[in-house]
């Protein structure tokens, strides 16, 4: 029993302690839009699409954007993403899909593809990044 305490306790603590330090909004956006107070810049957010940023792999690497383009890519081709983005999962906005898509590769995995996507973009990503790559990914 003491100890059950204890450990309620020590729950608690980590819980204070984890919310005093800076957090970033990617800890906490699951399946929000991006924060509205950053506007995006989509003409950035292709410059990060096709040659990354603060070291992260570009997406071109393994995402075509050519519309009908049936050529060989790991990933899926994103030509037409904005609007197929708004029905890939019931209740959630493009905007939503796209944000959870690239910080949480692994919630849906779009059928015909593997799991292979890099996961760690929340890492290197600032919050205008991800603006940026949304607005860029929005015009799709
Ligand atoms: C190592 C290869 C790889 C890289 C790098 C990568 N992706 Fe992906 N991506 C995939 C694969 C494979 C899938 C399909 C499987 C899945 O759903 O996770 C995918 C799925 C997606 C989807 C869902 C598409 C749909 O039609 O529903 C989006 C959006 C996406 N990626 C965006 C990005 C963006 C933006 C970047 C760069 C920040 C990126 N990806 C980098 C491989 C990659």
């Amino acid at each position: 029993m003491r100890s059950r305490i204890h450990f309620v306790l020590m729950l608690a603590v980590l819980a204070v302690a984890g919310c005093s330090g800076p957090m970033t909004w990617m800890q906490f956006v699951r399946y929000e839009p991006a924060s509205p107070t950053v506007s995006g810049d989509p003409v950035h957010g292709q410059e990060i699409f096709a040659h990354g940023v603060n070291e992260a792999p570009p997406c071109s690497t393994c995402h075509q954007v050519v519309a009908g383009s049936s050529g060989f890519a790991l990933g899926p081709n994103l030509a037409g993403l904005s609007s197929r983005a708004a029905s890939r999962v019931e209740g959630m906005s493009a905007e939503a899909y796209i944000i959870d898509s690239i910080l949480y590769p692994k919630d849906h995995i779009v059928s015909g593809f593997r799991d292979i996507m890099y996961a760690d973009f929340a890492k290197h990503f600032s919050e205008q990044d991800m603006a940026d790559l949304v607005a860029y990914l929005m015009t799709l």
